[in-house]
């Protein structure tokens, strides 16, 4: 054995030196389709989301618009492919009376934003600009209902306005407010974090309370029945998710929420710029928590729904930080660097993983507040590195998810580690296949030997966003720094890819 010892170090020692990182792409066994509707956005009345965000107004601005909300907004979300936004909240949600906001803006009541710095909340962004908003990006609205403050009747009535055609005083009411026809808006939340600032309910009570809200949500004709989210569980609460499928009838239960911030430590949050590679590990272990959390509550959903009916709807997603200093502290206004564009790549990859459950999430939240893909400072716009990350991703919405096995690196710090790569696939309706890869390594680059099976590709290309420093984000003064450029970094040789992504990277390829 000690004769051929040598020879043994010749071969192993340059794998060990370089471990390597292995993907086998199964293109030919596909089964579920990725939604849209993971590529779903949040917008509360919460700091500068709707109010100096996305809305305007229609009078007293230079800023281009359409019915008071930004056009450079509309426009790029519609870039982005958002696939359905949620609104009014959040916790102002359930303490929103949706007929403040209909009518002449001039005679609209205002009243307080208890949650949200106490602010006065005119009600000049209502139902009617929401729904015109969802059409002018093309999203599907999810309209989150008032249940800790609000009546079943108010609830319903509101179902009625936006969505029968006609034939009730709701309806009457509409047209009397300039929109003749129903938006038939599909998606409802049914009250939100009803344990905590939707009510501090327990799941059994609430459960009862969803029971009798959902009974009078009908869907008025329309061909397609309302989809109507049941407010869930806070991260590992599993027991919420338990009670809720146990407890509600599946005939009135489309989907279960399931909300998860990647923060390092509530009462230490952090800055959103200014951390440390042990913040950066720690706010990325919490990222991808992200795989377990879906993977256990889908499996108690699993136990009483094994046809998978009922989704799993993450509706509220993302990096929380401190805010910028020397801005409201109620207002959540962070900024977004190369970290957020790791956790949207990685959540994403999770999400689609699990596309067969997760068929619904929102990050939170659009514009100016938290994980924003938007920021604005007058009439600039700026667009974040988690823009960039969401918009390279879209390729994947709708398309059907191909499975795939990865053998990753460890990133290491200190004697913790965490999978350095994480990956998903699909093939889209015109056959095009795409696979998107994240390094989170901030130190090593990860090159990637990828077996490609099912598929004969003839070529590949590809998009990367990266910089040098997981710190770095896009200001107004260099709203360039961070964005999207061409990927050379790929080989096809047969049926055998190679990738070399860069320490901190998002890539997407298509083939
Ligand atoms: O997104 C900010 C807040 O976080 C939401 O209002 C609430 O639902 C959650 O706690």
């Amino acid at each position: 054995m000690k004769k051929y010892s040598h020879i043994l170090w010749t071969l192993l020692f340059p794998a060990l030196l370089c471990a390597q990182n292995r993907i086998v792409l199964n293109a030919d066994l596909g089964h579920d389709t990725i939604s849209h509707n993971i590529y779903g956005h949040f917008a509360e009345h919460l700091g500068h989301c709707i109010y100096g965000g996305f809305y305007v107004g229609e009078s007293n601005t230079k800023i281009p618009n359409r019915d008071g909300v930004r056009t450079d907004i509309i426009e790029a979300l519609k870039r982005l492919k958002v696939g359905n936004l949620r609104w009014p909240g959040g916790c102002f949600a359930d303490t929103y009376h949706w007929k403040d906001g209909i009518g002449p803006k001039d005679k609209r009541p205002s009243m307080k934003n208890v949650w949200w710095g106490g602010v006065t909340e005119d009600n000049s962004f209502g139902t009617h600009d929401f729904l015109n908003l969802c059409e002018a990006i093309g999203a599907e609205p999810y309209l989150a209902g008032n249940v800790g403050s609000g009546t079943v009747q108010e609830l319903a009535d509101w179902v009625k306005y936006t969505n029968q055609e006609t034939g009730s005083p709701m309806t009457d009411l509409r047209k009397a407010n300039g929109r003749d026809k129903p938006w038939r808006a599909k998606i409802w939340g049914v009250g939100n974090e009803v344990w905590g600032c939707g009510g501090n309910m327990k799941p059994e009570y609430y459960a009862n309370i969803y029971r009798q809200f959902a009974t009078f949500m009908t869907d008025w004709g329309n061909s397609d029945h309302l989809f109507r989210v049941a407010s869930g569980a806070n991260s590992s609460d599993y027991n919420w998710t338990e009670v809720l499928l146990r407890d509600i009838p599946h005939n009135m239960l489309e989907g279960v929420a399931l909300h998860h911030y990647s923060v390092i430590d509530w009462n230490k949050k952090g800055s959103a710029t200014n951390f440390s590679e042990e913040q950066y590990f720690k706010t990325m272990k919490e990222a991808l928590r992200m795989e377990e959390l879906v993977t256990r509550h889908s499996t108690i959903m699993d136990k009483y729904d094994p046809k998978k009916k009922i989704a799993l709807v993450v509706d509220e997603w993302g990096g929380w930080y401190d805010v910028e200093p020397g801005t409201n502290p109620s207002f959540l206004f962070q900024q977004n660097t190369m970290r957020d564009a790791m956790i949207a790549g990685t959540t994403l990859n999770i999400f689609h993983r699990h596309c067969d459950r997760v068929r619904m999430a929102n990050l939170a939240q659009t514009v100016n507040v938290l994980q924003a893909v938007l920021l604005t400072d007058g009439e600039k716009l700026l667009l974040t590195p988690t823009y960039y990350v969401l918009e390279m991703y879209n390729v994947h919405q709708d398309a059907l998810l191909l499975p795939l096995d990865l053998n990753t690196n460890d990133y290491t710090f200190g004697d913790e580690k965490l999978p350095a790569v994480s990956a998903s696939a699909s093939r889209d309706k015109s056959g095009k296949v795409h696979i998107s890869l994240v390094n989170i390594d901030p130190n090593h680059p990860q090159e990637i030997s990828i077996a490609l099976r099912g598929i004969k590709a003839s070529g590949v290309s590809g998009r990367i966003l990266t910089s040098g420093k997981v710190q770095d984000y896009n200001t107004f003064e260099h709203p360039d720094l961070v964005k999207p450029v061409d990927f050379k970094g790929a080989t096809l040789s047969g049926e055998s890819l190679k990738v070399t992504l860069p320490p901190v990277s998002v890539v997407v390829l298509e083939l």
